[in-house]
């Protein structure tokens, strides 16, 4: 009889969490889903995943961790602004959820936990002081407790900004800047680009890059207790993000330039991928053929009605 490796996917609702699932299941592996679905969606999680709607704060996960191999741990409150708003909730759900969800794994003898780390904590001091950097920090050093103290391998991979087929487009008010983008050429509307623009742009990383190197994790121990820059190397500014999305959606809007709102501080974000490269990976996927695949995904929620 054939006996699959179960992998547990927390997130799993969301938006690199239902990516991912499908990509493991594709793999061949059994996967558990968790999520609360606060943020995610019922209807992304793809079928075949054994699907538990379950707080990770909950002791109520820990049975559905038993015969797991290894555990990608993604769910998380995750929104800057709202992170901000509420301090005490962003603690609560990503560290005490964090803690929760190593002690699940612990407590299973599961031997890997590959957490969802960010590119907030590489960007400067100010970003460094924002509840949900903090909140990161704290759990790249519960991963490393755990590790020290019940010999749990771990490995950080911090996402740059990544996009792709199911990222959240109903965040309010501004959807992530591509959706955003996208959103707004469907609707004939200018994209408006803040002043300062030409020196702002991010790090965009398509999400089958990151399923790549997430599925490298269970096939390399190179990459146990070890913290990555997930990313392509590369900055794309703003301007090159909407020429992009105008060139393959044959839009002619032209964006309108404001002075950003109050704290808004032009930057490039980069990764430097030289630890990622050292374990055989890299970005694959160019932005037009990212941005493509992300168009078709908005085009055909928009065809269902969903979005307007
Ligand atoms: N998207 C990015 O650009 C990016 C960049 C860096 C890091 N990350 C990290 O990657 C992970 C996944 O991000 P995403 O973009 O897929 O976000 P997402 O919001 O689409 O997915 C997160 C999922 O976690 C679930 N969740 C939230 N609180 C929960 C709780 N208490 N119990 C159970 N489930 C809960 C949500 O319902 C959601 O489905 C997060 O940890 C995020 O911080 C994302």
């Amino acid at each position: 009889m054939e006996n699959k490796q179960k992998i547990v996917v927390t997130g799993a609702a969301g938006f690199i969490g239902s990516n991912l699932a499908e990509r493991l299941l594709g793999a061949g592996y059994d996967v558990v889903g968790i999520d609360n679905l606060a943020y995610g969606r019922i209807e992304q999680v793809p079928a075949g995943v054994d699907f538990k709607k379950l707080d990770i704060r909950s002791k109520d996960i820990y049975p559905a961790f038993e015969g797991a191999v290894a555990v990608f741990h993604l769910a998380a409150k995750n929104d800057l602004i709202a992170c901000q708003i509420d301090p005490v909730e962003t603690m609560d759900i990503n560290v005490h959820g964090t803690a929760n969800v190593f002690e699940a794994a612990k407590r299973a003898g599961v031997k890997k936990v590959i957490f969802a780390s960010s590119s907030a904590l590489e960007e400067g001091e100010a970003r460094l002081k924002g509840f949900y950097a903090i909140s990161k920090m704290a759990c790249e050093r519960i991963a490393d407790g755990y590790h020290a103290a019940f010999g749990i391998d771990y490995v950080l991979p911090r996402y740059f900004n990544v996009y792709g087929p199911r990222q959240d487009y109903r965040r309010l008010p501004h959807p992530p800047v591509m959706t955003e983008f996208i959103l707004k050429a469907f609707r004939d509307e200018a994209p408006v680009f803040y002043e300062g623009y030409e020196r702002d742009g991010r790090d965009f990383i398509y999400v089958d890059d990151i399923n790549d190197f997430h599925l490298l994790c269970l096939t390399t121990d190179a990459v146990n207790n070890r913290l990555f820059r997930i990313g392509t190397g590369k900055s794309s500014s703003i301007k090159e993000i909407w020429d992009t999305i105008k060139s393959v959606m044959g839009s002619a809007l032209e964006p309108v330039v404001k002075p950003g709102p109050e704290g808004h501080i032009p930057v490039m974000t980069k990764a430097d991928v030289s630890d990622a490269a050292s374990v055989g990976w890299h970005a694959k996927t160019s932005l037009e053929d990212g941005l493509r695949a992300q168009i078709a995904f908005l085009e055909s929620e928009r065809a269902k009605g969903n979005v307007r």
